[in-house]
């Protein structure tokens, strides 16, 4: 099992890829469209958003189990790249039955309603809403992978009757939604050889002695319950939520891997207590022009100058030169993700309630790029302050978390590139020590 223990983009991904060999299936459990892994292997380069990562693994299966919700279209046209990539999936793809389907409602609804959080407007939210729904009077609301192949006329009316619904409701202009309804039933069709009829499929696999790998999308700050709501994605992103959507037993479980970055990044609003420059720097990502994110990577390469930033002694520009230096952006999106310290109590918090037995912590040779800047050391996170009292987890409300303070501890600067050491051993004693510093502090905290 595998999870990202902040607010996503920690670069799952990558250590998946270093772990892969141990395993012989990739399965995800959550999420769809949202996530956006991006997989360099030599000069290939693939965005993947709901094909699990380990394509590049040509014997490795991949599974996408009943807890995701999944843009048909979108994953064939995924497909496809993946295929123009050289890589064979026949055979290789999983899809569970299950899995609710994203019907053009929803996609509809998350432009309109998703704004304020800062969704990625795949739909996501209004999925997950309808199918706890399950149905209303006249339409069914969860329609499945499964429900299409078994009755696509159901599947069709369906279709067009939750999107009629929408489009009165809200007094929209209505556009060629039969179009749109076909689209989903011959998608359907054409993945009929992946989708996966029996709800058994991965117990068998792992009874017969196969191992799995869970990958979980988005991450657990995220969590629709434990995360920072109404900020968060809308499936169970936690841990524990691989053995309801990932369609295997509680009983398979053998150890938890978080994978988490040395500087913290988020995209989308709601709050992060160690942002650099605050609330000026939430705004300023969520700034769009004529629709469009406005501060984009290309935008910002032409408009700074990352040594200036640098040098500004201001920490709102420190988050912009950060996120240039660490390229980023938003793969779904192409957002510029907010920038923040690393976090010590909102990690440590995050491991005890995923009970995480390995971390990954990516992009350390990030925090050589403070040796550049002003600040006196390399800035970690190790208290929050809230009405006075020093506490030692997250809060549990978006009050809270507006409201707690970073209690900051600096460590020496690390210096050089690191960004070609592969080996704890051969990093500078500076950064031994700062990597032993944070596992200790998050054994005792
Ligand atoms: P990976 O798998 C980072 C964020 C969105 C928004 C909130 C809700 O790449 O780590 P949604 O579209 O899910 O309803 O949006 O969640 N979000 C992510 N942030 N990485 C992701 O996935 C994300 N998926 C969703 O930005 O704030
Ligand atoms: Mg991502």
């Amino acid at each position: 099992m595998l999870i990202g223990v902040q607010y996503g983009d920690e670069g799952k991904a990558r250590v998946i890829d270093n772990i892969a060999h141990e395993y012989d299936i990739i399965a995800r459990f959550n999420g769809g469209p949202n996530a956006g892994h991006t997989i360099e292997v030599g000069d290939k380069r693939l965005a993947l958003h709901q094909v699990p990562s380990g394509v590049f693994h040509p014997d490795m299966l991949l599974y996408v189990g009943s807890g995701c919700v999944l843009n048909l279209e979108k994953l064939l046209q995924e497909l496809k790249e993946i295929k123009n990539n050289d890589l064979v999936l026949d055979e290789r793809l999983f899809i569970s039955d299950q899995a609710t389907v994203i019907q053009p409602h929803h996609i509809l609804l998350d432009k309109i309603t998703g704004k304020e959080i800062g969704t990625t407007a795949n739909g996501i939210g209004p999925a997950y809403a309808d199918r706890a729904l399950r149905r209303d009077g006249t339409y069914l609301k969860n329609l499945r992978l499964g429900d299409v192949l078994d009755d696509p006329q159901l599947a069709r009316e369906t279709i067009v009757g939750n999107y009629q619904q929408t489009v009165a409701r809200y007094q929209l202009s209505e556009n060629d939604i039969q179009d749109k309804a076909e689209h989903i039933i011959v998608a359907a069709h054409i993945l009929q050889k992946a989708i996966c009829r029996n709800p058994l499929f991965l117990d068998g696999l792992v009874r017969r002695g196969k191992n799995v790998l869970f990958e979980g999308a988005q991450a657990s700050m995220l969590d629709v319950v434990k995360g920072t709501v109404p900020y968060v994605t809308s499936s169970h992103t936690i841990a524990g939520s691989a053995y309801v959507g990932g369609d295997l037993s509680p009983q398979y479980h053998r150890k938890t891997i978080g994978v988490a970055k040395a500087i913290m990044s988020r995209v989308g609003n709601g709050p992060f207590v160690s942002e650099f420059g605050g609330a000026t720097s939430e705004e300023y990502c969520a700034e769009e022009e004529c629709g469009k994110t406005k501060h984009t990577r290309e935008f910002e390469e032409h408009a700074y100058s990352v040594s200036e930033l640098l040098q500004s002694g201001d920490l709102f520009k420190l988050g912009i030169a950060l996120r240039m230096l660490g390229n980023e952006y938003g793969a779904t999106t192409k957002r510029p993700r907010r920038m923040g310290m690393l976090d010590l109590v909102a990690l440590a918090h995050n491991c005890r309630i995923n009970g995480v037995d390995e971390l990954y912590l990516n992009k350390v040779d990030c925090l050589a790029d403070f040796d550049r800047t002003f600040m006196k050391g390399i800035p970690l996170v190790e208290g929050y302050l809230l009405e006075g009292q020093e506490i030692s987890y997250v809060p549990g409300t978006s009050k809270g978390n507006r409201n707690a303070q970073s209690i900051i501890k600096y460590y020496p600067h690390i210096k050089g590139d690191l960004s070609e050491i592969r080996n704890y051993f051969s990093l500078p004693a500076e950064t031994q020590e700062l990597v032993k510093a944070i596992e200790n502090l998050l054994i005792v905290m």
